[in-house]
């Protein structure tokens, strides 16, 4: 495969500084973004990364300008990992709607704004891959996870059910086998006939700066809700303090994985590139456990619920 130019968001840390390693390592071209990039990024100068500032929550014409740039940079991009996001907690009672809305504005605005402004560019040239960094909190829920998981289940979320009939009534021809939900699963029935293709990686807990004390934004309990979630918000701030440090997945190995499945070499050679597919055992586990538990639910019931045609 001749070398794929690289557009990754969020390079200053984690994920997107391991995939600009990974990227050159594998003879690729990257060109790294991120916010107050003179700052965060100038570490990765020396990879021979192109470097550009981008904010995903910049205005339209702002991150169009910057997408425009930086497709002068090497002549094309064939490759998007949308990948910039943090974390925003808190229990449901409680979070303001300015930290729902930064929270969308990041983790999933973010990645609508970026992927419109380079489809015109994958359009023109009919191919292209863009790269969704999910999480396994759209395939399971805990208290305190509210923003950050409604943020990656807007990407997708696991309950194809509904999605696939409406495309089977309306669209017989589209290949519902394929099909992948929200967001990335209606931006592929919209553009794979351009041969371009969105990959949601549904990711477990890698070792990053995502955890941190300083990247986390929690919402304490407030003066009338402190009685009753204090306690829980107590072991869960322990809780989120014991996983930083000490998550089983190493951000380069996944990033070297996740080559893999976009060049269709290494370890996903052979096999056909999915549409959606979780990254590490924790996140296995959690997607069998929840497919499992949705087809008891749908099996239990399917006797009750069946019977409501006209
Ligand atoms: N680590 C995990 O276990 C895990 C699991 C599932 C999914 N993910 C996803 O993986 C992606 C990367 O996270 P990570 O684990 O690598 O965490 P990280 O080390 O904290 O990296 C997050 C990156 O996003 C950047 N960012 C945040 N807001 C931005 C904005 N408005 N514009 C541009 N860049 C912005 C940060 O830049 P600054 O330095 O400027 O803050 C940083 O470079 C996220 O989407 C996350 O949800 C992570």
């Amino acid at each position: 495969m001749p070398p794929l130019v690289w557009l990754v968001t969020g390079c200053s840390s984690g994920f997107g500084e391991a995939f600009v390693h990974s990227i050159i390592a594998r003879g690729d071209k990257v060109i790294a973004t991120g916010r107050n990039a003179a700052d965060r990024l100038g570490h990765l100068q020396a990879t021979g990364a192109a470097i550009l500032p981008l904010d995903v929550t910049a205005p339209k014409q702002d991150i169009e300008a910057t997408v425009q740039k930086a497709i002068l940079i090497h002549g094309t991009i064939d490759v998007l990992v949308n990948n910039a996001g943090y974390c925003e907690l808190g229990f449901l009672e409680d979070i303001p709607p300015d930290k729902w809305m930064a929270q969308l504005n990041t983790n999933f605005f973010g990645c609508v704004n970026i992927t419109q402004a380079l489809l015109p560019h994958f359009r023109s040239k009919k191919s292209g891959t863009i790269v969704f960094m999910s999480s396994i909190w759209t395939w399971t829920s805990g208290p305190g996870i509210g923003p950050y998981g409604v943020s990656k289940h807007a990407l997708a979320s696991p309950s194809s059910s509904h999605s696939l009939i409406a495309v089977s009534l309306l669209w017989p021809a589209y290949d519902i086998a394929d099909a992948t939900q929200g967001y990335a699963g209606t931006l592929q029935a919209e553009v794979s006939q351009f041969n371009i293709h969105p990959i949601l990686f549904d990711i477990g807990h890698f070792r990053s700066s995502i955890t941190s004390p300083t990247s986390v934004s929690f919402t304490p309990p407030s003066a009338s809700t402190a009685d009753d979630y204090n306690s829980l918000f107590t072991s869960l701030t322990a809780a989120a303090a014991q996983l930083h440090g000490n998550q089983p997945g190493d951000p380069r190995k996944c990033t070297e994985l996740i080559l893999d499945v976009v060049r269709g070499e290494g370890l996903a050679k052979g096999l056909e590139r999915p549409a959606r597919i979780p990254v590490g055992k924790d996140a296995v586990q959690v997607v069998k456990d929840a497919c499992q538990s949705m087809l008891e639910t749908v099996g239990d019931w399917e006797r009750v619920v069946s019977g409501t045609d006209f």
